[in-house]
Order: structure tokens, then C-alpha cells, then sequence
């Protein structure tokens, strides 16, 4: 295993009801921003419960409604415009991951003389932030309860991920019943993304780590368990609590201990979704198989691994490599069962395309990637295989 350590602040409320919870976390709040998206919020019942729940306990609210599906900078700083206006002094996100990552960027830059996009790009270090809380409503990225955020530059038609230990939200209230009404194109683009984030830490090349190992082979089994039992019925609270969970256990650090993450593909969709604004997780599912074909020499052990302890397969007959590009079939069909689209060109992106997604991806920091390093000739074939 690698040397690590682990901290994780955010308090975690998990259930029916817990937001009622809200006012004795929020202690000492008097005004807060509350950061949303597009209207979901209402149709969900996340809103009313939430306002209930500030009035109770007197704290004024300041909505800043209207945070786009791959947040905007753009937006994230009118928000901080506001928060500094108003005087406010918490953030409150109710939605999903794209709320959650803009108020984060909010709460870091309320209190930070940089502008937000130096400190997403890393030429100035927050020193501070508002206190955040969060009400997800969508299971997917794990940003209630880990320390990154997601920005886009429409700019510059940038996007990247930051990350910060003021960026990890006080407390998170994870409610199954406000994901029931999650369309069924974002709850499989949810699971796709879990399970990827998963990928991303299970595709390591240190030694000696099975218990980190098991538990990801474990996360995964449960959601691919779940995952087309909850797709065929997309009210079953009892299905959106596994998959909620599955959700925050995929990215809040439990799954990266004594490992190290590869987050190669990850890169390569976000350069995509910088230039198409596609949603993330569509991108992942077209672009995660072609990056496995790509790699599957790499560590063949843990391709048997994945393919017979989680995906079930008969490894009777096969050698490793068979085994490896049968469990990256397998993989592909469960995504494509579920309703998740398989090829670039689905979205309108095309030969004409591929070298400006290259650029894009190579653009901040040169070859990436842990568990096989890609040159701009590797991410060149993935993206064509994936056209
Ligand atoms: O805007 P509203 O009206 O709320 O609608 C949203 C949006 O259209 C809707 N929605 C959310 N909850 C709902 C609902 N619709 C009905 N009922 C509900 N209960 O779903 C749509 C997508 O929401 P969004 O927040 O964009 O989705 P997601 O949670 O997948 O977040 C995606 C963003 O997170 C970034 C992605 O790149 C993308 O920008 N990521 C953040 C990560 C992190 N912070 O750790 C890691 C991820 O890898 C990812 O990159
Ligand atoms: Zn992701």
C-alpha cells in the first residue's frame, strides 16, 4: 500500500427526512445563499422542506437560482457578487453535483481577494471560505462529501477540476426520496458515473491493497445489482437509497486509500465536455471502454479480478487477455442496456473533432494518467475508437 492519510469534515446525514436536521447543523447561521439549478428543487420537494426547515429556525435566505448543468464561472462569480452583497454567512447548495461544485467555488471565493478561476487553475491558494451545506438530489458525483469542484470557463471553453480542503461542505443531507423524480437519462448517467469513479481508484498499480480492492469490487457488485432493477422503476425509494449511497462511498476518499488513481478518462471527457457541453456521465460511458481496450495489458491480474469477482464471468478456458476483453464487453453492454449512449458521434462529434479534443486534453498539464501514462497519441486513438 502507498502511505496516506485520511480526514474527512463533512457531516453526513443520510434518510427520510433528515433535512429537518438542517437548522441544528447550520447553528449560528443568520443568512445564507441558496444555490440552485434550474427548477428541480420544486418538483422534488427538496425546496419546500429546506425552506421550512431555514424559517424554523430563522435564517433568512438569499436564493440564487439558475446554476447550469457544467456550472459557468461566469455564474459562479455573479453568485459570489451576491453572497458579498447580501452579506451572507453560509452557502447552502440543493441539487446536484453541478450546484454543489458552484457553491462550492462561491463559498471558496466569497472569502478569497483571487479571482475563482486563478484558484481553479491553481495560481492562487484559498485561505478561507464560507461554511457550506448541502442537499443532494442527484446521486452521481460524490460532491457532498469530498473536497472537488468542477468549474467551466465558457470563456475559454475550459473545464477543470480544483480541489481544496476548504471545499468540503460541513455537512451533507442525502434524502432518497428527492432523487425519486431524477428522469431516467440522468439517473443511468448517475450510475455510469459512480461506477467510473470507482474505475478510476480500482485501476491502480500498487501492491498489497486488497481491502481497498474489496471494498470497490464490493460497491460496484451492489450497484450493478441495483442499477437495472432501479432503471425499470424509477420511484422504488428503497432502490434510490442503494444507488444514493453507492454515490458518496465512490468518491469521498474511502476507495482511494493506499492507492493511487489513474483519472485519465475523467481528464479526457472533461476536455470533451469543455468543447460539446455534454452531460459527464454520457461521456464516460462512450469513453470508458475504449480507454480499457486501450490499457488492458496493464496489471492483467486485475482485469481477472473485476471480471470474475464483480461481473461474474467464467474465467473457465480464457486466458487473462480473453477474460480481459470479455469483462470490457460485458462492461459496455450493461452501460448500453441500461440506456446510456455508446458512441462520440451520438452527440454530433466527429473526425473533424478529434484534434481539438486532444489539445484540450493535453493542455494543462501534458501526458496523464497513473495506472498507463497517455501521450497525445494514445488519448488521439481512444477518441477515435470512440467516435
Ligand atoms: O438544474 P436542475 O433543475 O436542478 O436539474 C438538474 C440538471 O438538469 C437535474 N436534477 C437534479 N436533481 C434532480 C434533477 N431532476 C429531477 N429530479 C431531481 N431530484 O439533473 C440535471 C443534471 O444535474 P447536475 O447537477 O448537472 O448532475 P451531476 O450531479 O451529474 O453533476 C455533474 C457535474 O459534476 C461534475 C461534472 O463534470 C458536471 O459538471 N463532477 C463533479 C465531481 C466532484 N465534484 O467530485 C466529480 C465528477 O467526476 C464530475 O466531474
Ligand atoms: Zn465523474
Amino acid at each position: 500500500m502507498q502511505n496516506f492519510r485520511y480526514y474527512n469534515p463533512t457531516r453526513l446525514y443520510f434518510g427520510r427526512g433528515v433535512v429537518e436536521h438542517l437548522p441544528e447543523a447550520m447553528n449560528g447561521t443568520r443568512r445564507v445563499l441558496m444555490v440552485y439549478g434550474g427548477g428541480s428543487i420544486k418538483r422534488s420537494g427538496a425546496y419546500d422542506d429546506v425552506v421550512q426547515a431555514l424559517r424554523q429556525a430563522e435564517i433568512e435566505m438569499v436564493e440564487f437560482p439558475g446554476i447550469e448543468p457544467n456550472p459557468r464561472v461566469g455564474t459562479v462569480r455573479r453568485a459570489i457578487q451576491e453572497a458579498r452583497a447580501r452579506e451572507v454567512d453560509a452557502v447552502l447548495a440543493v441539487g446536484g453535483g453541478s450546484a454543489i461544485d458552484a457553491a462550492k467555488g462561491i463559498a471558496v471565493g466569497a472569502k478569497s481577494e483571487a479571482d475563482i478561476w486563478d484558484i481553479v487553475m491553481g495560481r492562487a491558494e484559498p485561505a478561507s471560505a464560507l461554511p457550506l451545506y448541502t442537499v443532494l438530489t442527484l446521486a452521481a458525483t460524490g460532491s457532498e462529501m469530498n473536497k472537488n469542484s468542477v468549474l467551466t470557463n465558457e470563456a475559454t471553453a475550459e473545464k477543470y477540476g480544483w480541489s481544496s480542503e476548504w471545499a468540503y461542505p460541513r455537512a451533507s443531507f442525502l434524502d432518497p426520496y428527492y432523487t425519486r423524480t431524477v428522469p431516467k437519462d440522468h439517473t443511468v448517467y448517475g450510475i455510469v458515473d459512480m461506477m467510473s469513479h470507482i474505475f478510476e481508484q480500482y485501476f491502480h498499480t500498487v501492491d498489497n491493497t486488497p481491502v481497498t480492492d474489496r471494498q470497490a469490487e464490493g460497491v460496484l457488485a451492489a450497484i450493478i445489482e441495483t442499477a437495472p432493477k432501479l432503471v425499470a422503476n424509477l420511484e422504488d425509494l428503497k432502490l434510490r437509497e442503494t444507488i444514493l449511497f453507492a454515490g458518496t462511498v465512490a468518491l469521498n476518499g474511502t476507495l482511494s486509500m493506499g492507492v493511487i488513481g489513474d483519472w485519465a478518462t475523467h481528464n479526457i471527457e472533461h476536455a470533451v465536455s469543455a468543447l460539446f457541453d455534454i452531460p459527464h456521465a454520457a461521456g464516460l460511458a462512450i469513453l470508458f471502454p475504449h480507454w480499457m481496450r486501450h490499457v488492458h495489458h496493464v496489471r492483467p491480474k486485475r482485469w481477472v479480478n473485476l471480471a470474475t469477482r464483480v461481473f461474474g464471468l467464467d474465467p473457465s478456458g480464457k486466458d487473462d487477455e480473453e477474460l480481459a476483453l470479455e469483462a470490457i464487453d460485458w462492461l459496455a453492454d450493461f452501460w448500453r442496456g441500461l440506456g446510456a449512449p455508446s458512441r462520440l458521434s451520438d452527440f454530433g462529434i466527429g473526425e473533424a473533432h478529434v484534434e481539438a479534443i486532444v489539445e484540450k486534453a493535453m493542455a494543462r498539464r501534458g501526458p496523464f494518467g497513473q495506472f498507463k501514462t497517455l501521450t497525445a497519441d494514445d488519448v488521439r486513438t481512444i477518441v477515435r475508437n470512440a467516435l
